[in-house]
C-alpha cells in the first residue's frame, strides 16, 4: 500500500476478530516505530507488547473516560489480540547535548510525547497496510498502566493501541478543509 493511501484509509478500529497476530507481523509494525524521526535522534521511547488476557483486563481498567459515556476504546483493549504501550524516557527529547542536559525550547521536556507519536503513528500506519486496526489510546491513567506493567523510574507511559484485524468498518471521520487550517506566509 502506497503511504498517501495508507494515510487516507487508516481508520480508529475499536473492534477485533480473535485471530491471533503473529509475532513477525508484530515486529514489523515495531520495525516501523523504530525508524520514526526523533529530536537529535534520542530515541526516547520503549514499547511493551502485551497479549496476556489478564493484563489486557488490567489495561482495559485504566482507561478513563473523556466524557459522560465510557471511553469508546475500552473494550478493544480487552478484546484484541494484542495491545502495544508506548512509553518515553523524558529528558532526552527536547534537551541540548551534550552533559549537562538544559530544555531548549518552551516545550520543556515535552517533546517526548512528540517523538513518541511520531513512532506510534508510524506503528499505526505499517499495520494498516498488512490489513491490520489500530486506535491510539490516549485517556488512560497513565500511573495506572505503570505499574500493571512494571514500567521502571525515569520512564513514563504515553499511550496505548489495541492491535488486531478488524472487526468493522467504520466510517471515514471528516477533516477540517486545509483553507481553515492552512496559511500561507503569515497566520
Ligand atoms: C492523541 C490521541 C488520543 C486518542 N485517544 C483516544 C481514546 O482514548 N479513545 C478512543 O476511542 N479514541 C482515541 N483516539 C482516536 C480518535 O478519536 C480518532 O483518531 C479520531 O476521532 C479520528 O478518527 P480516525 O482515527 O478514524 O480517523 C485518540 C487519538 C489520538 C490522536
Amino acid at each position: 500500500m502506497e503511504v498517501l493511501e495508507a494515510i487516507k484509509t487508516r481508520r480508529s478500529i475499536r473492534k477485533y476478530k480473535t485471530t491471533a497476530v503473529d509475532n513477525k507481523t508484530i515486529e514489523i509494525v515495531l520495525e516501523a516505530a523504530r525508524w520514526a524521526p526523533s529530536w537529535a535522534n534520542s530515541q526516547c521511547w520503549r514499547f511493551v507488547v502485551v497479549r496476556d488476557a489478564d493484563t489486557k483486563g488490567k489495561l482495559a481498567e485504566a482507561v478513563v473516560a473523556v466524557s459522560d459515556k465510557p471511553n469508546r476504546a475500552t473494550e478493544a483493549i480487552r478484546q484484541a489480540p494484542v495491545v502495544i504501550i508506548a512509553c518515553a524516557e523524558p529528558g532526552r527529547s527536547g534537551y541540548s547535548v551534550p552533559e549537562p542536559r538544559k530544555p531548549v525550547t518552551d516545550k520543556g521536556e515535552f517533546w517526548y510525547m512528540f517523538d513518541t507519536a511520531l513512532a506510534m503513528q508510524n506503528l499505526t500506519l505499517a499495520a494498516h497496510s498488512l490489513g491490520l486496526g489500530t486506535v491510539h489510546v490516549g485517556a488512560l491513567d497513565a500511573k495506572k498502566v505503570a505499574e500493571i506493567l512494571g514500567v521502571p523510574e525515569g520512564f513514563c507511559v504515553v499511550s496505548m493501541t489495541p492491535l488486531g484485524y478488524p472487526d468493522e468498518e467504520p466510517p471515514l471521520r471528516p477533516r477540517r478543509e486545509l483553507s481553515e487550517t492552512v496559511f500561507y506566509d503569515k497566520f
